[in-house]
């Protein structure tokens, strides 16, 4: 097996689809036997053939190239595609060893530096060899709420390794963020389940018992370098000292901490929560916006903003009115309300038919 276009790896191929440019040669479940030359369009009697040489096995070969066509340009998404990108992409690993790490915690009360270095190193490795778009998409899919907090801890460590990368840091400062968004909101294991999961606002009091949160996290990290328990512990920190458990101000807050800070809130705000919907990603980044300066930091928000909306372009949405999208363009002085091409009509979007959040087969 040859493939100038970097390394094969094995994808479901039932990602095919009517009208894809396959950009580079995909091969069988074999990995040795060419199924579709590069440069092919592929009609729905191409895709039946290449099912049947295939011997109606479920895997192929492709480049990350054409994977990232595969999950990122098609409007029509099968039933169980976010489980197959998940399984795909190593997502659905990294979500296991994070549920083991919580569950340890649980148990021992601490948690082991080592099994988690390993952990976020290879984070670190993933965030680095796939594609942003494929991260965001990742991060985006609608969590089942039940797996919430294993799925916020990967999300937060994939999108803090993600901006690291855009603010070009190195690899080690990479692994440091990985590390940082998976352990920020382990102090959530001693919660009481039943405030974490209300379905109504909290009371003044349950309010002031989360907020202990990453007093437990700092507490849990006992086996870790201070700077890591500090930065892991400050993601709740505001630069205008509005912020918990110290209320620290400015520079007092690790870049690291005001980092995993706008990855929280990004990925909180854009997941369903038991007492809210999810909010799009556009009207995120437009609230994150508001919140520069005096609570966040506005580099870390605007390296976020300007690279953030070109990853969500060509995706699918869905809208207020029920209807699914595609999102084409959209206007950095008017994030929170892209063009979206709705059957086969590009429109702007309005308060009137807006984005809801990216589309999700769940
Ligand atoms: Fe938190």
């Amino acid at each position: 097996m040859s493939e100038g276009s970097g390394n094969l790896i094995p994808v479901s191929i039932r990602l095919l689809y009517d009208g894809m440019t396959v950009q580079d040669n995909v091969y069988d479940a074999d990995g040795d036997r060419l199924l579709i030359t590069a440069g092919n369009t592929l009609n729905a009697d191409q895709i039946e053939r290449i099912h049947r040489i295939n011997s109606g096995r479920d895997t192929i070969f492709v480049t990350g190239r054409t994977h990232k066509t595969m999950v990122s340009k098609r409007p029509n998404i099968d039933i169980d595609s976010r489980a197959e990108v998940e399984e795909n992409t190593g997502y659905t690993e990294f979500k296991d060893s994070t549920s083991d790490m919580l569950g340890e915690i649980a148990g021992k009360k601490k948690v082991s530096q080592e099994s988690l270095n390993e952990v976020a190193d290879a984070l670190s490795d993933r965030i680095i060899s796939t594609p942003p778009d494929v991260v965001m998409s990742l991060i985006n899919s609608m969590a089942p709420v039940d797996e919430y907090l294993q799925r916020h801890s990967v999300n937060v460590g994939m999108l803090s390794g993600l901006i690291g990368q855009w603010f070009s840091l190195g690899k080690e400062h990479i692994d440091k963020l990985a590390l940082i968004g998976l352990l920020h909101d382990c102090g959530n294991t001693f919660m009481p389940p039943h405030v974490l999961t209300a379905e109504r606002k909290l009371t003044v009091v349950e309010y002031e018992v989360i907020k202990t949160h990453p007093v437990h996290t700092h507490e849990l990290l006992a086996e870790f370098p201070e700077d890591v328990r500090l930065a892991a512990s400050s993601h709740h920190e505001r630069l205008d000292g509005s912020g918990y458990p110290k209320g620290l101000k400015g520079d007092a807050i690790p870049l690291e901490a005001r980092i995993a800070a706008v990855a929280d809130i990004y990925d909180a705000m854009t997941s369903k929560r038991p007492y809210r919907a999810p909010n799009s990603p556009f009207k995120v980044l437009a609230q994150l916006e508001s919140l520069c300066s005096d609570k966040l930091d506005s580099n870390v928000v605007g390296v976020f903003k300007q690279n953030m909306p070109k990853e969500l372009i060509d995706k699918p949405v869905t809208m207020s009115d029920g209807t699914i999208g595609i999102v084409r363009e959209i206007d950095p002085d008017d994030i929170e309300f892209p063009k979206v091409e709705i059957s086969k009509r590009v429109v702007k979007t309005s308060t009137a038919l807006h984005c809801v959040s990216m589309f999700s087969d769940d």
